[in-house]
């Protein structure tokens, strides 16, 4: 049985932008955090020589999305040496919430402070030249998220947004200076 609070994510439209953000890249190692149903990890597959994705599910949810990808139980990036990856993507847990109840969702203040945490794993695990794909909505502090990474000295842009009736999706490129 999955831990409290970690039920699988099913795809939904940010899954799909996610996946559609990262139609365009290939080539190297892929990390990608909280991996859900295993979908954008299926979806890089045929383009990556390594594709690895780590969740906090459980074992037979994890069985079920691991394709050939490789799949970890961990959190975040904690189990891979530094500097690994030429990709790291996530669509992390990013509605704002009081507390960290549904893992799957909930993102903590102003919705970025799991977003961040997962952004700081990912540096960690990053090439030096590499890339980080990151998913998020205006539900959430973009301007804080934002202003974290040009804090860190990163660079940060737009790839990619999808307007729903309830919120915007917006997909940003991270690397390093
Ligand atoms: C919004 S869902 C996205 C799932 C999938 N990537 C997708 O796009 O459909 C966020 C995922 O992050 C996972 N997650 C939450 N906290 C995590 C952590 N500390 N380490 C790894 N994964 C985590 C959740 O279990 C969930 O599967």
């Amino acid at each position: 049985m999955a831990p409290e609070g970690t039920e699988t994510y099913l795809p939904s439209e940010d899954t799909a932008l996610l996946i559609r953000a990262l139609s365009g890249w290939g080539s190297g190692s892929v990390l990608e955090i909280g991996f859900g149903s295993g979908a954008v990890l299926q979806s890089l597959l045929t383009r990556f020589s390594l594709v690895v994705g780590t969740d906090i599910t459980s074992p037979d949810r994890a069985r079920m999305a691991k394709g050939s990808a490789e799949v970890v139980l961990a959190d975040r990036a904690s189990c891979f040496r530094e500097g690994t990856f030429d990709l790291v993507a996530f669509n992390p847990p990013y509605l704002p919430s009081e507390a960290i109840r549904d893992r799957t969702v909930d993102g903590g203040r102003g919705g970025i402070e799991v977003p961040m945490s997962f952004l700081d794993d990912a540096l960690r695990v990053l090439k030096a030249d590499g890339r980080i794909v990151v998913l998020l909505s205006d539900h959430g502090d973009l301007r804080g998220f934002v202003s974290h990474c040009i804090g860190l000295g990163l660079s940060i842009s737009e790839a990619a947004r999808a307007a729903l009736f309830y919120e915007s999706l917006v997909v940003y490129e991270i690397r390093r200076r």
